[in-house]
């Protein structure tokens, strides 16, 4: 039987379908192995389970030269260093698909909670502050009509366009390569060039990688060219925006407001951007419905399981 493990607890269906299958050995806690125990506990096994919060890199494929699988629980891969893995033949899956629609839900979520400044209104209420309606009270953007502009017109890109679709609004995007004739009708989008989405987008939108290319994608001299009123939404990755750029800019008004489901450097967050009212901020729960991490655990251990039965897993990156 192949050895598993995994790193992190996940919903009980996964792990029960993995028991089944695998010799388990599943760390059933909501935090990740500290390397040292990582390395030690992955020695031996045949295939990992891990997640965005475990480091996989030469030494732990060198402190475990028996693993020949890896199936990350993410959509994106930037924990694993994908030279190492290909250099020792090990196979990285990823759970594309599945967590498209709940990843833009939540995009969409910060976008209008940033615009309607949901965060400040809720502690408004909760703090006993609310003596009666005001016309002048917490005046937020509009959202319906306005231009929604994205980084990258991916699977997530796409579904956020849908969205926005839904508000009317004008879609914007720019990518490496043009998207094809179906996908930009389909999304209603128009492609535009990096300049041109950030001068006039209302919404800007992350839906890229993260690459060398895209770190600090928004720093501080695209967060001057953007709308005094635009907000900038993230729930790509931390890195693609440069966040001592991106707190300052929402101290000075350089722009109006963030929606952030991601950071830097994971879990802190930059004391300016936790001081700042107009970032509305979420724990980089994008893609955490039940239903949704129920699908990606599985697809993780459906990949775990087609190499056990000497199959090409299906959602392989290298
Ligand atoms: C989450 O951030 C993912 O990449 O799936």
């Amino acid at each position: 039987m192949l050895k598993v493990l995994v790193t992190q607890r996940v919903p009980a269906p996964a792990i029960a379908w993995l028991r089944e299958r695998v010799e388990l050995d599943d760390n059933d806690s909501e935090r990740p192995l500290p390397a040292g125990e990582f390395h030690l506990r992955a020695r031996g096994k045949d295939a990992l389970v891990t997640f965005l919060t475990d480091r996989i890199d030469a030494a732990l494929l060198d402190a475990a030269p028996s693993v020949k699988v890896v199936a990350n629980v993410a959509v994106g891969f930037d924990n694993i260093d994908l030279e190492a893995a290909q250099a020792r033949k090990v196979i990285i899956t990823n759970t594309p698909g599945v967590l498209t629609e709940t990843t833009a839900d939540l995009a969409f979520a910060l976008l209008m909670a940033a615009a309607r400044r949901l965060n400040e209104a809720e502690r408004f209420v909760r703090s006993g502050k609310f003596e009666g309606w005001g016309m002048m009270m917490l005046l937020g953007s509009d959202i319906y009509g306005k231009a929604l502009g994205l980084a990258g017109l991916g699977r997530i890109g796409q579904a956020v366009a849908r969205r926005g679709r839904g508000f009317a609004m004008r879609v914007l995007y720019t990518d490496e390569h043009r998207a094809s004739r179906p996908v930009e009708e389909d999304c209603g989008a128009e492609f535009v060039d990096k300049a041109t989405l950030l001068r006039e987008s209302d919404f800007l939108s992350l839906h890229v990688p993260l690459m060398p290319s895209t770190r600090h994608y928004i720093g501080a001299a695209e967060l001057a060219q953007m709308k005094r009123d635009a907000y900038l939404i993230n729930t790509a990755r931390g890195p693609v925006v440069d966040e001592a750029a991106l707190a300052r800019a929402l101290r000075e008004g350089t722009i109006a407001g963030a929606g952030l489901d991601v950071f830097e450097h994971e879990p802190v967050v930059h004391p300016d951007l936790l001081a700042c009212e107009n970032a509305v901020m979420t724990p980089h729960i994008a893609s955490a419905s039940v239903a949704t991490r129920t699908r990606m655990a599985m697809m993780a251990a459906e990949n775990v399981v087609a190499f056990a039965n000497g199959e090409e897993p299906p959602n392989r990156v290298v």
